[in-house]
């Protein structure tokens, strides 16, 4: 069973990452392949809504977010992880986020287990969810209990609360037993 992570925080080794990769761990554990992608390290095109991807069933932009589209597309089980800017989750997840909507007609990724983790200073994450719980429900994939993470705007948080970690490793496992199902 196949694992996709993507990360939407332009911190090398953050929160969000952090977070990331403890849901990855436990995925792994259940004897799932993982992937981990960092957004922030690929330039990804906005969706100009050209429409032709309504009946083409893909998206017409060749760009760095081509092979992600075609990672997510394999992936038996997803997970987005994003920083709150604003509200909102970043650009960059934004984006990406956008540039599935060839995806939402021919229902190309309906099933995939979905699991999302928001890390945030102290507010914003219920609104950001929103864009993930429209992601989830315009593509059919089943998402699994959010996990918002509040930070103070403190490194480290993550990596140093045993609890929270092994909740996202919990979670991986449990993304990778459903994945498989
Ligand atoms: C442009 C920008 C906008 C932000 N907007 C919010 C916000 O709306 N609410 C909030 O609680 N934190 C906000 N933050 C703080 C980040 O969400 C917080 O620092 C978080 O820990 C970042 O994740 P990271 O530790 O993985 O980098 C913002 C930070 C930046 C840089």
């Amino acid at each position: 069973m196949r694992i996709l992570a993507i990360s939407g925080s332009p911190i090398r080794d953050g929160n969000t990452e952090t977070a990331l990769r403890a849901i990855l761990e436990g995925a792994q554990a259940r004897g799932a392949t993982t992937r981990f992608v960092r957004l922030y390290e690929l330039r990804i095109e906005p969706c100009d809504a050209c429409g032709a991807c309504v009946s083409s069933g893909r998206c017409m932009i060749e760009d760095a977010a081509t092979p992600i589209l075609a990672q997510i597309e394999a992936a038996d089980g997803l997970i987005f992880g994003s920083p709150v800017y604003w509200n909102a989750v970043s650009g960059p997840m934004k984006h990406l986020i956008d540039r599935t909507y060839y995806a939402a007609h021919a229902r190309q990724l309906a099933g995939k287990r979905f699991a999302v983790v928001l890390v945030q200073h102290s507010s914003g994450a219920d609104d950001a969810l929103g864009t993930f719980r429209c992601f989830a429900d315009e593509q059919r994939c089943a998402m699994l209990e959010p996990v918002v993470v509040n930070t103070a705007d403190r490194p480290g948080v993550v990596a140093g609360d045993r609890d929270l970690l092994q909740r996202l490793r919990a979670l991986g496992e449990r993304l990778a037993s459903q994945a498989a199902s």
